[in-house]
């Protein structure tokens, strides 16, 4: 009897903690909306019809569900995959691949959609190497002129308002920007010095984030830039495949006016929460402590050909590692899945040091 009395009392604590769990468990974004570039993008450059940006051959997608490459520059999910997940929501779809299979008024989806597409950069110029990229100019407008007002429809203006209040806003951009800036023949640095240059990105970028807010923003995630002076492309042009310290000093420079103008935009905006994502942080960590994550490989990529394989890129014919979770970096730029799952666990759930000024945990309780 005895025992029956305390096993219904254990059942009844554990139904409680059960409870208590999934209460805190309960808070869900209904939605994320991404902006970016090859980083994040999930397939919109599929349907550029002339782009060379494209992530549609193997071996991309070598581990992806179905071994098909889907457009992710990736050898399976990328972080903007790796994030929704985190969420609680499916991966937001392409938004050209929505609107390209649009019928007369099918909606999108309430639970967010992309724009990022690979080559974007801030400026529109940035987007001259690969001509069919989406910059990121282009992806606001998609956003405020098609998907906004879509929503607004589905949900009136004052339920689309309270949705989107809770939505996140993901932006994931600038890399292209750089190494355009740092690649050799750019004719970049005869226009303005490096300062003017992150200056300008900045700033430009700002303006972006106060016109969706606009469009009713008001939880935004926004990576810092990674350290791309030490992608394969870049250590491949060194003698001693060392990192181009000049493209990490100014990426550097970049992320902090980026985190004071981030700052600057909530006390501007005030009903804004954000976190700051210190991509370079983590980075340098995989670098400094590689066995720590698990891998053997910080410098080559594990896709493509020749020195460190960032001779040739990631074509069919380049050959690829048979490891995938032991490589930081999956082709000349992009980082395997194994390390986008590193940097979006410890944005997520981790410390401060990474996420500023809240992880993006923190973010959606907000
Ligand atoms: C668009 O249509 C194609 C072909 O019918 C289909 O394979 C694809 O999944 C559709 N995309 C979306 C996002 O529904
Ligand atoms: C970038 O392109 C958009 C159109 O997509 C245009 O509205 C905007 O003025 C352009 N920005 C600059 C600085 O040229
Ligand atoms: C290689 O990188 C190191 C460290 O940044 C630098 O000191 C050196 O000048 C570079 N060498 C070449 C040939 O670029
Ligand atoms: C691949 O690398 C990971 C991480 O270092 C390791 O745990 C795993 O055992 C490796 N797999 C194989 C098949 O070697």
């Amino acid at each position: 009897m005895g025992l029956k009395v305390s096993t219904m009392t254990s059942l009844f604590l554990f139904s409680l903690l059960v409870l208590g769990f999934s209460f805190s468990e309960a808070q869900k974004v209904p939605g994320m909306y991404v902006f970016g570039d090859s980083l994040v993008d999930v397939g919109n450059n599929n349907h550029l019809k002339l782009s060379l940006a494209k992530a549609d051959f193997p071996h991309n997608g070598v581990d992806f569900p179905g071994k098909k490459p889907t457009g992710r520059f990736s050898n399976g999910h990328n972080s903007a995959d790796l994030l929704a997940e985190k969420a609680g929501i499916v991966t937001p779809p392409p938004y050209l691949s929505l609107v390209s299979n649009k019928t007369s008024n099918n909606a999108f989806p309430i639970t967010g959609v992309s724009f990022a597409s690979g080559g974007a950069g801030i400026f529109n110029s940035t987007d001259q190497l690969f001509k069919q990229s989406v910059p990121l100019s282009k992806q606001v407008e998609y956003y405020s002129t098609v998907v906004y007002q879509d929503l607004v429809r589905q949900l009136g203006s004052s339920g689309a308002q309270l949705h989107l209040s809770k939505s996140l806003f993901t932006v994931v951009i600038g890399s292209n920007d750089l190494l355009g800036y740092f690649s050799s023949g750019s004719d970049l640095p005869k226009k303005s010095t490096p300062q003017q240059y992150v200056d300008l990105m900045v700033l430009t970028l700002k303006q972006v984030l106060k016109s969706v807010h606009n469009f009713g923003a008001r939880k935004y995630v926004i990576a810092g830039i990674g350290a791309i002076g030490c992608c394969p492309s870049q250590r491949n042009q060194n003698k001693t495949e060392e990192c181009n310290e000049e493209a990490n000093y100014w990426t550097v420079k970049y992320n902090e006016g980026l985190k004071s103008m981030l700052q600057g935009l909530k006390s501007e905006l005030k009903d804004i929460d954000y976190s700051f994502l210190d991509i370079y942080g983590v980075f340098v960590r995989f670098i400094q402590t590689p066995s720590t994550f698990g891998f053997n490989e910080i410098k080559s990529a594990c896709c493509g050909l020749g020195n460190l394989r960032a001779q040739v890129p990631c074509v069919p014919v380049s050959s690829y590692c048979s490891n995938r979770s032991d490589h930081v970096f999956w082709d000349l730029y992009h980082p395997t899945e194994a390390a986008a799952r590193i940097f979006v666990d410890t944005i997520f759930h981790g410390s401060q040091q990474y996420a500023v000024p809240m992880n993006v945990e923190q973010l959606i309780g907000a």
